[in-house]
């Protein structure tokens, strides 16, 4: 894995190629670590996650798992690892060319926003080797385009166009391929602007949507928007915006 800051914008590229940056125990690891990294470096305010030009991420290591107990998988629990990920509180943008399968498109579904290359295709093809999707996959494509599509992903096992997924609400832009990691990159150094602790507050609220009931979302919601008032990055936005300057939030 390779991991490199851009300013404000941490940027972690998966970097396996000879297997399609298949989703090793081993580099699962360093993805969460890196990104606990970030979350913990307060100068890092966004992050993009990618597999580079060519391949998002095929998937679970196969060869790594074929012969594998349910004991084993247990004692491993390499999803349940992945909440980790999840639990990264910063924005964090995927940048997807080609292959995002299996796991890889469950990693894609944890991201915050998608920039999805012309070249991309989505899809949990688990059905096909005889599994079902253990990191989301049956659970967040419901929750993102529907019981149909859901459906037909995970049952199906085909993978679905960079376009279709755009269409869907899977994606928020599909761009030339050649260009998706630099658009991810603007993307996540737009959000480095905001201020952070409101950012944060936003993700998790919108996370809580997926969770709660109304009732309890909205309630959610209301006690972060008080909370933020006691923000210093508050008082700077509002006071920005009467004077008519740009503000400088410092994440207070
Ligand atoms: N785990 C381990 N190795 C994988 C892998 C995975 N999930 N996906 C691809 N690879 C390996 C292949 O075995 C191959 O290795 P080799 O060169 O030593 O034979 C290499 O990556 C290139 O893959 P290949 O299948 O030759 O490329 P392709 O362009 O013909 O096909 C895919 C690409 C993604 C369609 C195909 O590799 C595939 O179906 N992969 C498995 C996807 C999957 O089922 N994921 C869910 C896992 S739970």
């Amino acid at each position: 894995m390779l991991v490199d800051r851009d300013g404000r914008v941490g940027v972690v590229t998966l970097n396996r190629p000879r297997v399609l940056n298949a989703l090793s125990p081993a580099l699962m690891a360093e993805l969460s670590q890196a990104l606990a990294a970030f979350d913990a470096d307060p100068e890092v305010r966004a992050a993009v996650l990618t597999g580079g030009p060519r391949v998002f991420a095929a998937g679970a290591d196969i060869g790594d798992m074929s012969d594998r107990s349910p004991v084993d998988q247990l004692q491993r629990d390499q999803t349940g690892r992945w909440a980790g990920i999840a639990a990264f509180t910063k924005p964090l943008i995927a940048a997807v060319n080609g292959y995002a399968l299996g796991g890889g498109c469950e990693l894609a579904l944890i991201c915050d926003l998608i920039v999805a290359g012309d070249s991309a295709r989505f899809g949990q093809p688990e059905i096909n080797l005889g599994i079902i999707p253990g990191a989301g996959g049956t659970q967040r494509w419901p929750r993102t385009v529907g019981k149909y599509v859901a459906m037909e992903v995970n049952l199906g096992g085909a993978p679905i166009t960079a376009q279709r997924a755009y269409q869907l609400g899977l994606v928020n832009r599909v761009v030339p391929a050649e260009v998706t990691v630099d658009i991810a990159r603007q993307v996540a150094a737009q959000l480095a602007e905001k201020a952070p602790v409101a950012l944060r507050l936003a993700k998790e609220s919108v996370n809580q949507a997926l969770e709660l009931p109304l009732g309890e979302g909205l309630a959610v919601e209301r006690k972060n928007f008080y909370f933020l008032f006691a923000t210093e990055d508050q008082k700077e936005g509002m006071r920005a915006f009467l004077e008519k300057r740009r503000a400088q939030f410092r994440g207070r």
